[in-house]
């Protein structure tokens, strides 16, 4: 359906959405986009169009159009920008649940040997040509929803009295040590930095203005290549005066569900498209179990987490054995199908493969998760695997509070009940998604920040202004921040972070 304003105010365009079909059912309307596929031959021709609202199947019959139409249709080609006339009737069958029976077609753009064919393509591939990946279909869901995330996030700020605030991209300070810095030249002999989190902006903002949000590029030097790490990623940062530590997380745990549930909502069709399994989604409710980093530590090494990976491993052989005899019994039955069927078979394996693939990689990796588990030390920062081994215990996502205070930023408020804790807090999503949000409680005694800043060994002239905060007015205050492609990436069900943003910056890539 179109937005609520399209629809009310006089037209600007001379065209009509694809999203817009369910308000012109029997109407004759003209559409322009790209030709995203076509099938059939002689006399009739099946053009999916796509103009960016959604994709329409339109029919295009030799006999009811003039040859000029026909023509254009005839030599259209994948991506070719058309536009498209004829009437629009609702079809249950069709994507969509609407189609066209054309009456005139005009090529407006040639379009010849598109590189992205409907055929498998490498990751590499597909990256170096983002710019055109872009238009396929699950490129298309991911991105639209990385948009409704974006809007569930303003809606549930500006719903509760939170003012959105905009923090600095360069700055002169770091915010998350120093290794993960892009410095570059200011005038003058002077460094600064491409900020790494908003925060320390943000408290500013939040004792000027109460309960602000900042919602910017962020940037860390990552050398590491993971699944989850961008060297530029969107944070959205809340930081509210007069918040402790469980006020903090009762703010994040409804953040994340109202953005969950939102998209379940409103992108049913990109979710569909993305043949996302919704099952786990439909259950991030509030509130999320809690458990102290101790609690984590103690959970990750007992006997139930062992157990735990057994059963996985287990499960993981089972499905790989069902799997490789159901790929046998589709190559006996190949021999004699026919064409289409052959077809299916085909197209099955590849999918099989793929699992097949994955399947073997996490055996080859569960025992050494197993391993980092369970003889996991106190101290140290949870690895990647420890994140998603903790999240199996639950069915949501779960909280983890009060990590030790030599793993965490200069920033952050000791535990007053055991000085060797920080009141932080991490959001770990579950299906391996990992930390979403990282946030807590802010220290805001004056000698303990310039201790601190001294120890993690940053200049203290540059925080003249941030210990100003501490000088005048100091409240308890908290904030936290919400990486937007790791929760796209998780929602989507997408394997990797870079398919969540545009166009990804990692270490080894700046183009496109
Ligand atoms: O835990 P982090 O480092 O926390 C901060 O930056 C705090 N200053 C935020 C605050 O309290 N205002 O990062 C917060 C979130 C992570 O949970 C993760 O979702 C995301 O930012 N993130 C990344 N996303 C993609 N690529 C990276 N390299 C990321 N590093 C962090």
């Amino acid at each position: 359906m179109a937005d609520d304003a399209s629809s009310t105010e006089t037209p600007i365009e001379d065209f009509v959405r694809i999203d817009a079909l369910p308000d012109h059912d029997g109407d004759t309307v003209t559409l322009k986009g790209w030709l995203h596929n076509k099938r059939g031959s002689k006399s009739l021709y099946f053009l999916i169009l796509r103009d960016g609202s959604g994709f329409v199947q339109c029919v295009v019959s030799e006999g009811d159009v003039d040859d000029a139409s026909w023509a254009a249709a005839d030599n259209a080609s994948q991506e070719t920008a058309l536009s498209i006339t004829g009437r629009v009737s609702a079809d249950d069958r069709a994507p969509g649940g609407y189609e066209m029976q054309v009456d005139a077609v005009e090529t407006i753009g040639d379009s010849d040997g598109y590189p992205i064919t409907p055929k498998e393509h490498g990751i590499d591939f597909l990256m170096n040509r983002r710019h055109l990946w872009l238009r396929s279909e699950s490129q298309w869901a991911v991105l639209r929803v990385r948009n409704r995330v974006q809007k569930a996030v303003h809606d549930f700020f500006q719903d509760r009295g939170f003012l959105q605030t905009d923090a600095p991209v360069l700055t002169g300070n770091a915010v998350e040590g120093t290794s993960t810095l892009f410095e570059l030249d200011y005038f003058d002999d002077e460094s600064a930095y491409l900020t790494q989190s908003g925060q320390l902006h943000g408290e500013a903002m939040a004792m000027a203005f109460g309960k602000v949000y900042t919602f910017g590029p962020t940037f860390r030097a990552e050398k590491s290549k993971t699944r989850r790490h961008l060297t530029e990623f969107w944070m959205i940062e809340p930081e509210m005066a007069f918040y402790d530590l469980d006020m903090n997380m009762t703010l994040a745990e409804r953040f994340v569900s109202h953005i969950v549930q939102d998209v379940l909502t409103h992108c049913e069709r990109e979710l569909e498209t993305l043949e996302r399994d919704t099952t786990a989604l439909q259950q991030v409710e509030t509130p999320f179990p809690r458990i102290s980093y101790d609690e984590a530590v103690e959970l990750l090494r007992s006997d139930a987490t062992a157990e735990l990976i057994d059963e996985r491993i287990a499960g993981l052989h089972e499905e790989q054995a069902e799997l490789e005899t159901e790929r046998e019994e589709n190559q006996k039955r190949r021999g004699q199908a026919k064409k289409h069927i052959k077809r299916q078979i085909d197209a099955r394996e590849i999918e099989i493969n793929k699992r097949i693939n994955d399947i073997e990689e996490a055996l080859r990796n569960l025992p050494d998760w197993k391993e980092s588990a369970q003889t996991f030390e106190w101290g140290s920062d949870f690895g990647g695997s420890d994140e998603t081994v903790l999240t199996w215990h639950f069915d949501r996502p779960i909280i983890v509070h009060r990590f030790p205070a030599k793993i965490k930023a200069f920033y952050m408020k000791r535990d007053p009940h055991d000085d060797r804790l920080a009141l932080g807090m991490d959001v770990l999503a579950p299906e391996g998604y990992g930390e979403i949000v990282g946030g807590g409680e802010r220290a805001t005694d004056l000698d303990f920040l310039q201790e601190q800043i001294e120890a993690h060994g940053l200049p203290e002239e540059a925080f003249d202004w941030y210990l100003d905060l501490r000088k005048f007015g100091a409240v308890p205050h908290s904030g936290f921040g919400l990486g937007l492609e790791r929760v796209v990436s998780w929602i989507c069900g997408r394997e990797h972070v870079r398919e969540a943003i545009p166009f990804p910056r990692t270490i080894g890539r700046l183009h496109p």
